[in-house]
């Protein structure tokens, strides 16, 4: 047998109404916000990923999925959507037409990432983007937005974890620092925090290593040798976000895994799913527009994974969406009239009501539990003893309230279906 490839996952029928839940909240949300949204290709050059999230982070050097296609150039599936965006933003020059982009996304993700629980190979992102501007006050929109859908969604074992990364260059002396301080400890470091050394070294900070962790527990951090200007950008932050009751911690070892960040980075981090804990991520990137050929924009964004969000959701045991319904069921009594039933099915479907009728030549019992099954709000009996008089008796499954309506009359028969 096929089966689906290990770390994707196929969302079912019986799935979507929590995903379409997410989606129209979301959706609803960034638009109050004032964010449009904007969809990219699944797959990009590969130079794109390489030199936008960084040719040292795990997921260019380890986690991408990237192929040649039959023209011989390296393509990518796109593992995040910041870099897809600044790209498009660039390329469509969307900077000249408005000074301030405020973006939204829902779209698959990929990444070859060792699957587990909220760790997936095809997952999915929402998230937002607003480039052009460096206002501390865009960073705190990107944490509000986020922390409003994570709680209108109903999850209560969150934590945003909040740090400032400042400029590059300040972060540049800090490597320096660092890397002076770890030099004493180099022998203890595990074989991979020997690496980052080289390559990374702020990504020792991220290491589940107890030797690393250690170690790092005393290392020099960066937010103490950030100069006035990044201090106060990371101030105005945290107060609007006093102001607004968004209750915060502040990590300075928080470090993304994604080497375009400058000043403010966050995380919403839940209680309730186990080692992929991180629902979402973002913060700002002012460098990266520029670093991709294009003008020099400032940026901020995040996003969310949704996969992470519903098993969080499963594990507080909310988001308890109710099943779909149905209008109206057609229920046939007289096999001879399925011609009958078929057009006036798909008439009732053609003035908006969501209507079923029998396919499988099902006994009146049977079609009765099918009507059950789907949640209809009412029965249709189509070719009964009332039908010489052009009529079908109509059920309300609510009430048990029976009428004869007339089914020369379509008009009527939605309208009352529709009144309830
Ligand atoms: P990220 O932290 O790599 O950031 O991913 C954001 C979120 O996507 C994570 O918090 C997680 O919920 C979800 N996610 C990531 N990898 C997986 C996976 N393998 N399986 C399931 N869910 C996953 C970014 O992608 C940045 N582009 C965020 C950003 C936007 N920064 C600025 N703007």
């Amino acid at each position: 047998m096929i089966k689906a490839i290990t770390g994707t996952k196929d969302i079912l029928p019986g799935d979507i109404p929590k995903w379409r839940y997410i989606e129209n909240l979301v959706r609803s949300i960034l638009e109050e916000f004032n964010y449009n949204e904007i969809r990219t290709p699944i797959f990009e050059e590969t130079r794109l990923f390489a030199r936008g999230i960084g040719e040292e982070t795990d997921i260019v050097s380890k986690e991408m999925y990237t192929f040649e296609d039959r023209g011989g150039m390296s393509l990518t599936l796109k593992p995040e959507m910041t870099a897809a965006v600044v790209r498009a933003l660039i390329e469509h020059s969307l900077h000249k037409k408005s000074q301030l982009n405020k973006l939204f996304y829902i779209s698959p993700m990929f990444r070859q990432e060792r699957p587990q629980a909220g760790r997936l190979r095809q997952f999915h992102q929402f998230g937002a983007e607003a480039i052009g501007s460096n206002d501390p006050y865009l960073d705190a929109e990107m944490i509000v937005i986020a922390h409003d859908i994570l709680k209108e969604i109903g999850l209560k074992n969150l934590t945003v974890v909040i740090n400032t990364l400042g400029i590059p260059s300040e972060r540049e002396s800090y490597k320096n620092e660092l890397k002076n301080y770890l030099k004493n400890h180099y022998d203890r470091l595990s074989s991979e925090s020997k690496r980052r050394y080289e390559t990374n070294i702020l990504r020792i900070f991220d290491s589940k290593e107890e030797q690393d962790i250690e170690i790092m527990k005393n290392a020099p951090l960066l937010i103490d040798s950030l100069g006035k200007e990044s201090i106060e950008h990371f101030d105005i932050v945290k107060n609007a976000l006093d102001k607004l009751g968004v209750k915060y911690e502040i990590e300075p070892k928080l470090v993304r895994g994604l080497d375009y960040y400058t000043h403010t980075t966050f995380e919403i981090v839940s209680g309730s799913v186990g080692s992929q804990s991180a629902l979402c991520g973002g913060g700002r990137y002012n460098g990266l527009v520029a670093q991709l050929g294009g003008d020099d924009l400032p940026g901020v964004g995040f996003a969310a994974g949704i996969e992470r969000i519903l098993l969080a959701c499963e594990n507080e045991n909310i988001l308890n969406v109710p099943d779909d319904k149905i209008d109206v069921y057609v229920a046939l009594l007289d096999k001879n009239l399925n011609e009958d039933s078929f057009i006036l099915t798909t008439r009732l479907r053609q003035k908006g009501l969501k209507a079923e009728r029998d396919y499988l030549s099902r006994s009146v019992k049977a079609q009765m539990r099918e009507a059950n099954k789907l949640n209809a709000s009412y029965v249709l009996f189509f070719g009964g003893e009332e039908y010489k008089d052009k009529k079908a008796v109509l059920k309300n499954m609510e009430s048990g309230e029976q009428t004869d309506i007339s089914i020369d009359d379509i008009e009527s028969v939605v309208e009352k279906i529709k009144r309830g």
